[in-house]
């Protein structure tokens, strides 16, 4: 059997621990699979005191992370702290810097320097692997990277964020606010305190743009994400949804279009019939458009200490085996500046929800803008149909779903409608996924 490999771990909270712990449990099949020992011979974090609920003994604890990812007594350095920056970024360049393989699941790390980190790594000819950055226990880095290297990817969407469609989950399931169940969420360890980097869509933005550089073989570019959060999406817009066909999901989609790649997170109507739109609570999903394989949809934990572990492992397991990929799946000179498509050129379907005063012509206005610049509508939906109440002329909630159209043509209709002061608040706009 071949030299031990010796692991430095720094993290050991939630994904680090379980890593150790799973390291150990599978430590006999893992030597059978790559040929080689697997042993956790040095950790990190802040508190050297705290139990971790996993046997440390063996290891040597540094303070400082940097220290060990300096460290000549590891071959491996894996870090699970987490930040785009701080020890974070200082102890993977470090490890990087000195020749030494880097496992992360680092998503804000990897989205703000993933290209750079990628170069020091191939410049130094070690591996730099994050599965457990995208989706959790998904292996979807493998996947685009590798599984369907014969492809050319149209585009690759998904759910990333476990918080934000256990959020849309139960609004639709229990009839609920979107106030309410984030404070569910919350309760339940779903959410943060302060929620924003997973509802405001930037978490998701993340992941997508680290999908979108392996699809398209292309440089990191998180600037180009298009992104809007799920803090606008009512429960009126979830019923009108459901009445429609439609289930409402938080989506990173990337997208090769004729005019460069769209990278956008927005709520984004799915129609139910659809691989993702079953995808229910804190699971994940990507799906991908393929030209040899066609659709693809890989679904599972995007989240939790052992799910996270089983892909940090992995990434483990290749280093042992002595396998380095190109992080990206090209080499980094082969990686082009992506070509970001004008999100005002972006063409689909739209859902619009208009509150509209119940007085004669104010539809027909509305209809006329639609008109003048060529969108025209799918269907025309009262919301609540037969049931909305009516009372005096306060608005009617409307709902437009319209055939595929541009995001330039849609803001510039509802623009003129608001200078014809038709309606009494913004519009909802929620745009449609083509199947
Ligand atoms: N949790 C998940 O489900 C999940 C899923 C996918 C990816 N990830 C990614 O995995 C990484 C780790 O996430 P996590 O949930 O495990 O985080 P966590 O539970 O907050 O653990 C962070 C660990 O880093 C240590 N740490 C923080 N600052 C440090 C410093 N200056 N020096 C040394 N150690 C330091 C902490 O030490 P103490 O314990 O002593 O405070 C703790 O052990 C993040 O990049 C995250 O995005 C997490």
């Amino acid at each position: 059997m071949a030299d031990i490999l010796r692991v430095g771990v720094a993290g050991l909270g939630t994904v680090g621990a379980s890593v150790v712990r799973l390291l150990q449990r599978q430590a006999q099949a893992l030597s059978a699979r790559t040929g080689r020992e697997i042993v956790v011979t040095a950790v990190s974090a802040r508190d050297p005191a705290k139990d971790r609920g996993v046997d440390l003994s063996g290891a040597t604890f540094y303070e400082d992370p940097i220290a060990l990812a300096a460290s000549d007594t590891i071959d491996l350095f894996v870090e699970l702290i987490g930040g785009a920056e701080g020890p974070a970024r200082a102890s993977v360049e470090t490890a990087l810097g000195k020749g030494r393989s880097v496992v992360t699941a680092n998503k804000a790390l990897l989205s703000a320097h993933g290209s750079a980190l990628a170069e020091l790594a191939e410049s130094r000819h070690v591996a730099l692997a994050f599965e457990a950055s995208v989706a959790g226990g998904i292996p979807i880095v493998k996947t685009l990277r590798e599984g369907l290297a014969g492809n050319s990817i149209e585009r690759v969407y998904g759910i990333l964020n476990g918080t934000c469609n256990y959020i849309l989950s139960r609004m639709e399931a229990e009839r609920l606010s979107f106030e309410d169940c984030l404070k569910e969420a919350q309760r339940l360890g779903y959410a943060e305190a302060d929620p924003t980097f997973d509802i405001g869509g930037f978490d998701t933005a993340h992941k997508l743009s680290i999908l979108a550089s392996l699809a398209f073989g292309a440089k990191i570019a998180p600037e180009a994400v298009e992104i809007e959060g799920i803090e606008r999406v009512t429960l009126a817009d979830i019923d009108a949804a459901g009445e429609l066909g439609f289930r409402i999901k938080l989506l990173g989609v990337a997208q090769r279009t004729a005019q460069g790649v769209e990278q956008r997170v927005h709520p984004t109507m799915v129609r139910k019939t659809t691989a993702i739109a079953q995808v229910m609570g804190v699971t994940n999903a990507v799906t991908i458009d393929a030209d040899a394989v066609h659709e693809l949809t890989l679904v599972g934990p995007g989240a939790g200490g052992d799910a996270t572990a089983s892909a940090v492992v992995a990434d483990i397991a290749d280093v042992a085996r002595g396998v380095r990929s190109a992080p990206f799946g090209l080499p980094s000179a082969s990686l082009r500046k992506l070509e970001r498509a004008p999100a005002a050129l972006h063409e689909g379907g739209y859902y619009i929800r208009l509150a509209v005063p119940d007085v004669p012509g104010a539809f027909a206005a509305i209809a006329t803008r639609m008109a003048e610049r060529k969108i025209s509508l799918e269907s025309i939906m009262q919301h609540g149909g037969r049931a909305t109440r009516r009372i005096g002329d306060s608005p009617v909630g409307v709902i437009l779903i319209t055939h595929a159209t541009t995001e330039r043509l849609v803001r510039e209709a509802l623009d003129a409608i608001y200078a014809d002061g038709t309606i009494a608040e913004p519009a909802q706009v929620i745009r449609i996924e083509r199947e």
